[in-house]
C-alpha cells in the first residue's frame, strides 16, 4: 500500500522510519517532510495543512492511507475534510475528527470532558471577560503557584505558572485581553498539581485502545530542568515509576474512561491519544490531552515498539485494534536533541551540519533540517534527535551523548543530563 505522513518534524522522521520498516508499504510519502524523512520515503512539497493540496496528492500518488503527525491539521479539521469529499472520503486517516480533535486544541473542552467522565484532573475554573469576578475569587482560594491556561492551541506557550497573586491577577486581565491572540480569549484557572510528569500512549479505532510504550521528556532548555520551556529537550523509555501499579491505574481511571466517554459522547475519534500526566503520591492525573503523538518522545517510543505500525493502523482503520498485538522492546530507548544556539528565543537557520557520518550506534532522527546542494542545514530551532538503545537508560543515553559531540553546526547546543532525575 501507499501511505502518506503529514508533518515536517522529528515526530515524523521517526514516525516514516518505523512506517518504512513494514512489509506491506509500497511507497512512502511524506509532505512536507525534511532531509531525513527524505532518506526513509518520497518528500512532496505540500503543506500539511493545505487540504485541497494534499488531496491532489492524495490522488495523482494513489495513496491507501494518510497518518496525520502534527495538531494543526487534525484541529483544523484534515479528517473531516476527507470523509465529506467522495473522491477521498474511503482512504483511511489516521487522526480523530475535528470534534476529536478538541481534546487538544480546546483546554475548556477537556477539562469539562474529564469532569463529565470522572477522569482524574487538578480542579479547574474557566474565566472570559464576562465572569472575571467569578475567576478572581475562584483563584484567591488556591494557593500558590497559579496556573494560568489560554483555552486554545498557543504554539506550547499559552501556560503560565505564577508564584505571586497579583501579579496572576494582572496576567488573567492580560490573557482575556488577547496576550495571546484568540486562543486567551477563555482562560483555565487551576490547582497547581506537584509531581513528576510522564506521557503515555494509545492507539484506538474508537472502541478499543492498544497502550504504547510510555515516555519522559525534558521540556525545560536548561540542564537541571531550568530556563525556558521548548518542545523537548530529550526523551527517556520506559519511566520507572510507571510501573505495572501505576500504569493499571492509569489504565483504569484514565485511559477507558477516556476512550468510552469519546464513544457514549459520539465522537469519532480514530487515531493516538498522547495523555500528559503527573504523577502525585502514587496516583495519575491528567495534565493534558494531545490529538497525536509527542515530540519528541515518538523519537523514543517508535523505537520501542516492536509490532508493525502499519498493521496497527490497519487496525485502526478496520475498527479492529482488539485483534492486534503490540509488542515492546525490553531495551531502554533516550533521545537527546541538538537544537540552534538561542532557542526557544531567536535562532538562526542555514548552518551547515557535519560529523553525521560518524554516528555508530544512535539513529539520527531530523527535526528541522533541509537538503541543499548535498549538503544538510539547519532549518529550525529543534534540528536533530540523536536515539539510541541500550540495556539499560545509562548505556542508551552514553550512545546519543557520544554521537552528539561528533555532530556539529555553527553554534549547536544540547542538555547533556536528558534522565538525570529518574
Ligand atoms: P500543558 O500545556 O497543559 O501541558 O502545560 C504545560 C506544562 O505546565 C505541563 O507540562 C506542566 O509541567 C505544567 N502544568 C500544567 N498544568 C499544571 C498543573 N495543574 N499543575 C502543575 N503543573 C502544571
Ligand atoms: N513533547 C511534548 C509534546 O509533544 O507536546
Amino acid at each position: 500500500m501507499n501511505i502518506l505522513l503529514l508533518g515536517s518534524g522529528g515526530r515524523e522522521h521517526a514516525l516514516a522510519w518505523k512506517i518504512a520498516q513494514s512489509p506491506k508499504v509500497d511507497q512512502l510519502y511524506i509532505a512536507p517532510g525534511n532531509a531525513g524523512t527524505a532518506q526513509v520515503g518520497t518528500n512532496l512539497p505540500v503543506m500539511a495543512d493545505d487540504f485541497p493540496a494534499l488531496k491532489q496528492a492524495v490522488l495523482d500518488h494513489h495513496i491507501d492511507m494518510v497518518v496525520v503527525g502534527p495538531e494543526d491539521p487534525l484541529v483544523k479539521g484534515v479528517v473531516d475534510y476527507f470523509r465529506a469529499d467522495a473522491s477521498l472520503s474511503r482512504i483511511p486517516v489516521i487522526g480523530p475528527s475535528k470534534s476529536g480533535a478538541r481534546l487538544e486544541g480546546s483546554k475548556d473542552f477537556s477539562k469539562a470532558f474529564m469532569l463529565r467522565h470522572q477522569i482524574p484532573t487538578a480542579r479547574y475554573f474557566s474565566v472570559t471577560k464576562d465572569n472575571l469576578e467569578e475567576g478572581l475569587a475562584f483563584m484567591q482560594q488556591l494557593r500558590a503557584p497559579y496556573v494560568l491556561k489560554a483555552d486554545g492551541l498557543a504554539a506550547g506557550k499559552g501556560v503560565l505558572i505564577i508564584d505571586d497573586l497579583d501579579e496572576a491577577r494582572t496576567e488573567l486581565r492580560n490573557m482575556l485581553d488577547g496576550k495571546f491572540g484568540e486562543a486567551s480569549r477563555t482562560v483555565l484557572l487551576e490547582e497547581f498539581l506537584s509531581g513528576i510528569e510522564c506521557s503515555v500512549f494509545v492507539l484506538t479505532d474508537g472502541r478499543h485502545y492498544q497502550i504504547l510504550p510510555e515516555a519522559k521528556d525534558y521540556k525545560r532548555v536548561g540542564e537541571g530542568n531550568t530556563g525556558l520551556n521548548t518542545g523537548g529537550m530529550g526523551a527517556v523509555s520506559p519511566v520507572p515509576f510507571a510501573n505495572e501499579v501505576f500504569m493499571k491505574k492509569v489504565e483504569d481511571r484514565i485511559i477507558r474512561p477516556t476512550v468510552e466517554g469519546l464513544a457514549a459522547e459520539g465522537i469519532d475519534y480514530r487515531g493516538f491519544i498522547f495523555f500528559g500526566l503527573i504523577e502525585v503520591d502514587m496516583e495519575p492525573y491528567v495534565i493534558e490531552y494531545n490529538a497525536r503523538m509527542g515530540d519528541p518522545e515518538t523519537e523514543v517510543v517508535m523505537l520501542r515498539l516492536k509490532s508493525d505500525i502499519v498493521e496497527l493502523f490497519e487496525g485502526v482503520a478496520a475498527g479492529r485494534l482488539d485483534q492486534c498485538q503490540v509488542t515492546f522492546d525490553p531495551r531502554a530507548a533516550v533521545t537527546v536533541m541538538l537544537v540552534s544556539g538561542g532557542y526557544p528565543e531567536a535562532y538562526e537557520k542555514g548552518k551547515v551540519i557535519s560529523g553525521l557520518d560518524q554516528v555508530q550506534d544512535s539513529i539520527v532522527f531530523h527535526a528541522g533540517t533541509k537538503a541543499e546542494n548535498g549538503q544538510i542545514l539547519t532549518n529550525g530551532g529543534r534540528v536533530l534527535a540523536v536515539s539510541s538503545y541500550g540495556a539499560d537508560k545509562q548505556a542508551a543515553l552514553a550512545k546519543s551523548f557520544a554521537n552528539a559531540r561528533k555532530i556539529h553546526f555553527d553554534k549547536v547546543y544540547f542538555r547533556s543530563d536528558i534522565g538525570f532525575d529518574l
